[in-house]
Parts: structure tokens; sequence; C-alpha cells
């Protein structure tokens, strides 16, 4: 494989990376923030409107059905310190999609915004194992500082021993709420205090400076300094390559409402944060400074203008140069696809993209060939690997009221598969779909969707399984003799892959003892 210089830099100065967060932690103000230093936004509050932000189930319903909101928020492109930064988003619901899953298949690094009167959250934690399972390195913003906090140091511990890795804290708070003036900054020992609305940050490099004692009261760095002492006796320091191994996050303390502690994390990101890295594919590993295109497919959005079936695929760039209106091949049809229309995300509206690097995002419409874990290159035939299937926690038949209407609703039902809004398998016994999901949210977007926009009033039936697996074998014959033997229990995926519904737990253990010789597989990787 041939490397391109001009190709390699590009992707040096990529970071993609995602922002994850139990909901009201702070993510969309510190988007915000981010975008406001990125020169992506002027004024604070475009992302999303002040009322928007608790929005309740059916509000998001509403955006899910308009389409418009989620989509143009879903990649923020912006530069910073001389890297062009490409923040995917993670649906903020509380309940878990698939979409979020697969979105962090295609970061490079997240940013985990932590409330520092909270600590770690459901939801934090769940992100939080999605990440590592990939080795995705994770840099902490410990935010509303601003407000009556856990004490930083019982705080720091409980991170660490939750989630089971090092936490290096960058700064240290000098008190919290009413009280908050700032951050130390541990390499430097500079200070950084809070300011006001037209001024957030000030740094004070000189402790004997008469502005500073004006500003923090003695005791306040009295206090300071003695549990300096205690962090750095007690705390790791940050360490790049532990970082990058996914070991070590490194803490920033600050609070997004004031707009304080950004600068910080940016300039974090821009020092430490890992550019795009090597792709593992089935026969090797694809390097981003590679001169071939190559990306793959981690989201699909369909329906965008309810009129048309059109569909946004959205591609991560691996590799190469991308530039418009270059054919690509799709590796699971072998046919090319001309982009003349890709799509760049910038902050709230799209752009055409005359020319995309490895890491960043691309839309690419089409008329629903791409699929999530499709390939696109300039002619090899790459097959990613890591972009899951997970198994779902919640299973449900549908009803459909019309039946003579079965056949558009296989159609929609495999439409909205492909977008990852739920999975559905058929049963090798009986007649109706069965739909999988992570998260109750998902049915009811399913449902939704379903009657708007293909006109399928449908209802759900529970389905007496509690989960599924995808079923293998090394041996054919041990495969076909299980499918004979479990048909009642057995149904195919999309791609006509068997997958075992359990009944129960119990059942799900038997089963795996008594045919040893099938693998019963959590997730699935896309083919
Ligand atoms: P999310 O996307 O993670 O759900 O959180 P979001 O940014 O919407 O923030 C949730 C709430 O926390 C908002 O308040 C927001 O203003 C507040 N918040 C975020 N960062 C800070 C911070 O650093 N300090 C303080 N004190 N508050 C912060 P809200 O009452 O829900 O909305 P709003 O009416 O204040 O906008």
């Amino acid at each position: 494989m041939a490397l391109s210089p001009i190709v390699e830099a590009e992707a040096k100065k990529r970071r993609t990376f995602a922002i994850i967060s139990h909901p009201d932690a702070g993510k969309t103000t510190l988007t915000e923030k981010l975008l406001l230093f990125g020169g992506a936004i002027h004024l604070a509050g475009e992302v999303k409107a002040k009322g928007e932000r608790r929005r309740a189930r059916s509000d998001w319903m509403k955006i899910e059905q308009q389409r418009g909101i989620s989509v143009s928020t879903s990649v923020m492109t912006f530069d910073y310190g001389g890297c062009t930064f490409n923040l995917l988003d993670t649906p903020g619901h509380e309940d878990f999609s698939e979409d979020t899953y697969r979105t962090l298949t295609a970061v490079d690094s997240a940013v985990m915004v932590i409330d520092a009167a909270k600590g770690i959250e459901p939801q934090t934690l769940k992100l939080f194992q999605v990440c590592r399972m990939r080795d995705v390195p994770i840099m902490a913003f410990i935010n509303k500082m601003d407000r009556e906090a856990k004490d930083p140091i019982e705080l720091l511990d409980e991170i660490a021993s939750r989630l089971a890795l090092d936490v290096a804290p960058m700064n240290w708070p000098i008190g919290m709420g009413q009280n908050f003036r700032g951050v130390l900054e541990r390499e430097s020992g500079r200070l950084t205090l809070l300011g006001d609305a037209s001024e957030p940050e000030q740094t004070i490099a000189d402790r004997r400076s008469n502005s500073l004692a004006d500003r923090v009261p003695a005791a306040q760095l009295a206090d300071l300094d003695e549990t300096m002492e205690l962090v750095d006796g007690a705390l790791p320091h940050f360490d790049v390559q532990s970082y990058r191994e996914g070991h070590l996050s490194p803490a920033f303390f600050g609070s997004a409402l004031r707009t304080f502690g950004i600068r910080a994390l940016l300039d974090g990101l821009v020092a430490y944060a890992p550019p795009p890295r090597p792709q593992a594919s089935v026969d090797r590993e694809i390097e981003p400074g590679e001169d071939k295109v190559a990306g793959f497919v981690f989201k699909v959005q369909a329906n965008m203008d309810p009129k048309h079936r059109d569909r946004v695929a959205f591609v991560r760039l691996c590799s190469g140069r991308f530039m418009r209106g270059m054919k690509l091949t799709m590796v699971r049809h072998a046919k090319q696809l001309a982009v003349s229309n890709p799509i760049f995300f910038m902050a709230g509206d799209r752009e055409l993209a005359d020319e995309a690097w490895p890491g960043d995002i691309i839309g690419v419409p089409n008329h629903g060939q791409l699929r999530v874990g499709d390939a696109l290159t300039e002619g090899e035939p790459i097959k990613f690997t890591g972009i899951p299937n997970f198994a779902p926690e919640i299973l449900m038949r549908v009803r459909l009221g019309d039946p003579m209407r079965a056949k558009h609703l296989r159609k929609a039902l495999e439409d909205l598969a492909e977008e990852g809004v739920t999975q559905v398998f058929r049963p090798m016994i009986g007649a109706d779909w069965i739909v999988g999901v992570v998260g109750q949210l998902q049915l009811d977007v399913l449902k939704t969707r379903l009657e708007a926009e293909y006109n399928l009033p449908i209802d759900f039936e529970s389905a007496p399984y509690v989960t599924a697996r995808w079923c293998d074998a090394d041996d054919s014959r041990a495969l076909d003799a299980f499918r004979t033997q479990k048909k009642s229990s057995l149904a195919e995926d999309r791609d006509g892959n068997p997958v075992y519904l359990a009944r129960n737990t119990w059942d799900l253990n038997r089963i795996q003892d008594d045919f040893p010789a099938i693998r019963f597989t959590e997730t699935r990787e896309r083919a």
C-alpha cells in the first residue's frame, strides 16, 4: 500500500471524538462552548434553543420525525489549535440505542462529562464500557464546579474505582460553588481564575501578583497548597501512552456554563488525543496515510425528506484523500457509486464537501444501497471489522392491523433496520416478525415512524423471549443439525444468519451446555 505524505499530514491534524455523559451533566452546554472556541458558532445557544434542552420523550420523537435537527447536529466540525475537530453526537436521551454504540465505532477518542455533584451515573458507565471495549481513550471533564460539588479527591477516587482506571488531574479546583475561584494547572503551576462573562478566564503566572491577593483569599490559597501536596503524593501524573492505551484518563475541572476550563480541555485534545488510528479489516489494517480512499458507514439516516425515500449514509473516512465527484466502490455490491453530492456537517449547516481526509465524516446521499458496516473504497474489497450488532434486550412481536399489507411491513421493517432503528428477526416457524431493541425508546420510534412514514399502524405484543444470540459453528453439519432440532426457537436476522431466541437465562445456559459445538454470541459483526 502506498502512503502519501499529504494524506498523513492531514490525518495527523484530525481529532474525531464523541462526548459521553449522563443526561443533564452538561453535554449540550459543553458542545456549545467547544463550537464557540472553534469559531463554528458565534453565540452560545445556537446548538439547541434553551427550551429544547429538557426534551421530553414526545418532543424528541417529534424532532426525530422531522429529521432536521438530529441530522444537522449529529456531526459538528470546527477548527482549533491547528487541528480539525469532528465531534460526533451520541443521542442524549436516557434510553440506549444502537446508534449510540455505532457512533462510538467511528471515533478515535471520547470526552466524558461528569457532573461534579453526582459523579459516575448509569449512562456514563454504559457508554464508558463501550469505549473501553474498543480501547477508545477518554478525557474527563468535571463539570459544574461553580455549584456545590463532591470533594474533588473523593470524586476522582470514585471515578478511578468505578471505572477501574487511573485518573490524573490536569488542573485542580480552587474552591467550589459560590467560592469557586478557578484552577491551578498542575504541571505549570499557573493559576487560571474565573473571570466574568466578557473574559471568563484570567491566567496569573506569578503567585506574588497583587491581583491574585485581591481575588483569592489567603486562606483558600494556603488550603490549595496543602491539598496539592496531598494530590501530588496520591494521584497519578498524566502519561500520554497510558492515556492512549485507555488505562488512564486525564481530568479537567471546569464549568461549561461559565465557559471555564474549555480551553484547557481543547488544548489537551490538540496535544494528546489520538489522530485517526489504523482501522481493522478482515485482511489487513488500513493506515490513515494510505493514498487510496477507504471508509465505512456507521450510521444511516433515512427519510430526511418524507416525500422522497432518500437516505444519507454517514461515512467515516479511514484513509486517502476524498474528493467530490469520486467514484467509489460499494464493496458489498461490488458496484460503483458516484459521490457527487457529499455533505459536510458544519454546526447546524450542511455544505458540499470538496475534499475530506482520514478522520472526517461525510454524508453520502443514496437510494438505500448503503447500510451500516458497508465499506466504500477505490476498488479494494475491504471488509471492515468492529462494527457490531448488539444482542437485543427487548424482543417484541409486530402485529399489523391490516394483514393484506404484510409485504409493505416487511419492506418498512427492513428499511428501518438498515438505519439501525431496530433489529428484525424472522422466526423459522410462524409469520409474525420479531423486532429486537436495546432500549424501550427504540420501540416508540419504530411505531411512530411506521405509521407516519409508511402508513402502517402496528401494535406490539410481547414475545416470550428475553434475549437473542447469534449462532455459529466451525462445523457446518453441527450447525445444520442444530437448526433442524431447534427450529421452533430459531429465527433469522436480516442477512439470514441463525439467531437463537432464549426464553430465559436458564434456557440460554441449557442450550449452550447441550450444543457445545455451537458458538452463541452477544454481538455479531456486520458482514
Ligand atoms: P445535557 O446536554 O448533558 O443533558 O446537559 P445540558 O448541557 O443541557 O445541561 C443541563 C443543565 O445543567 C442545564 O440547566 C445547564 O444550564 C446546566 N449546566 C451545564 N453546565 C453547567 C455548569 O457548568 N454549571 C452550572 N451551574 N450549570 C450547568 P437547565 O436548568 O436544565 O437549563 P437552563 O434553563 O439553565 O439552560
